[in-house]
């Protein structure tokens, strides 16, 4: 296995990861990074055999304790942040990832969230009234949308809206790689401020109960013991961040692609005018953005026990109990060996089973809301400017890469 060091928080890397990634796909496609002390994979078919694979997970803390690992105690900075990470789903594995995913997963069936196709509707056609035909597309649309929705959904008033994206983009900081004391403390205090909004919220629905998950979640607590109230607070949390992050960045990164792109551009635009927005072109264009720039393009696994992984081309590579390996989604959705073309922007690929939404245990759950989410979006958006062009001289992303997304996009009528 090839050892490398590969510069996640470069902004050249940020601002097109792909290059680097097709290079690595072709020299290195399993590697060891010293500085990050991980494995990486670039291949699909190797990414998707190891979300499959149950001797990894996303949680190690079941199977070694930190001491068992050698590990240094953990920064009693971060505690708050760890003791919420160790609470909601995205960092349990079964039985209790069961337990906690099987309490939310009707609220985001397919079916239920159809329903509010109208809503988001309304909030979209709200977004843009006062928009013009110059705009940032990332202020006044993509980055509002997803947050109004998911607050709404889990019934957090107005009031507390304001707060929060910073502190999501506070707490999802300690997700990057080779983060420092400063985001641990921001990242801390936001779990504690917003874990003190929601305890709020939930004595609010011990008295009143309401339509939204909250309330929902806050029966469920107290019909017995499949769910603490500290599950509770950490889980919603969790929706309140996954609910948008990605879909923002997905939004800007489906416009971007179509900017660059003036053919894709014209047809979706065209079907716009002509067809609703849970037209086929829409749905399998969605899928094309969603694969042609991943949101989230890497999400890594710690390994449960020592044992030997044959690549699909054969290599044999040995992962050791304790290690953490990290999956490049985002080289995964432009492998040739899976997709056609793989870098070019195809609306009407059919065969796009990309890694976007991961793979395995825990597949997003949010998947059917950002579809939709980006559906209205795009649709209401071509409407309104459908012949486009970019207005930024230059883009600029946020200095993270595991959550890679433009800071602003100024989009104008042509
Ligand atoms: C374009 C938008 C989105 C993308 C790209 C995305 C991507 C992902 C990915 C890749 C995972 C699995 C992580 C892993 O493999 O380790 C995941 C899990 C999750 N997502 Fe999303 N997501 C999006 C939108 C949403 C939305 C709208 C929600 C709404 C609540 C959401 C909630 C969650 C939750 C709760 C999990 C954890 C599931 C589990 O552990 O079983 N996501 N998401």
């Amino acid at each position: 296995m090839k050892r490398l060091h590969l510069k996640l928080n470069d902004p050249a890397f940020i601002l097109n990861p792909y290059p680097k990634l097709e290079l690595l796909r072709d020299t290195a496609p399993v590697f060891w990074d010293e500085v990050w002390g991980k494995t990486f994979f670039l291949r699909y078919f190797d990414i998707a055999a190891l979300l499959r694979d149950r001797r990894l997970g996303r949680s190690l803390s079941n199977v070694l304790s930190r001491d068992e690992l050698g590990f240094p105690p953990q920064n009693p900075l971060q505690k708050p942040f760890d003791d919420f990470q160790a609470l909601h789903m995205l960092d349990r594995e079964p039985p209790d990832h069961t337990r906690l995913r099987s309490l939310v997963q009707k609220a985001f069936t397919v079916s239920r969230v159809e329903n509010l196709r109208e809503r988001i509707e309304g909030i979209v056609a709200q977004l843009l009234e006062g928009a013009g035909t110059s705009f940032d597309v990332h202020g006044v649309l993509a980055e509002p949308l997803p947050v109004q929705v998911i607050a709404e959904l889990l019934g957090v008033p107005e009031a507390f809206r304001a707060q929060l994206r910073p502190w999501s983009s506070a707490i999802v900081k300690l997700y990057e790689l080779g983060y420092g004391e400063i985001d641990m403390i921001a990242a801390s205090n936001a779990v504690l401020e917003f874990s003190e909004m929601l305890r709020g919220l939930v004595e609010e629905r011990r008295i009143k109960a309401s339509d939204d998950l909250i309330s929902d979640l806050v029966r469920v607590e107290e019909a017995g013991e499949r769910l603490t109230e500290a599950e509770l607070i950490a889980n919603c949390i969790l929706f309140l961040n996954a609910g948008h992050e990605a879909t923002v960045n997905g939004t800007t990164g489906a416009i971007l692609a179509l900017s660059q792109n003036d053919d894709a551009r014209d047809l979706l635009a065209t079907e716009a005018a002509t067809n609703p927005n849970n037209s086929n072109l829409f749905k399998t264009a969605i899928e094309e953005f969603l694969r042609f720039d991943t949101p989230l393009p890497m999400f890594e696994r710690w390994v449960l026990e020592d044992f030997e992984f044959t690549t699909k081309l054969g290599e044999v590579v040995l992962l050791k109990k304790g290690q953490e390996v990290a999956l490049m989604y985002a080289s995964g959705n432009r492998d040739p060996r899976k997709f056609s073309n793989p870098d070019s922007l195809e609306l009407s690929r059919s065969e796009n089973a990309h890694l976007t939404f991961g793979l395995g245990t825990h597949y997003c759950i949010g998947a059917p809301l950002a579809r939709l989410e980006m559906q209205v979006a795009l649709h209401s958006f071509l409407k309104k400017i459908p012949d486009f062009k970019l207005e930024n001289s230059d883009l600029e992303y946020g200095n993270g890469f595991v959550i890679r997304g433009l800071k602003s996009l100024h989009v104008a009528r042509i």
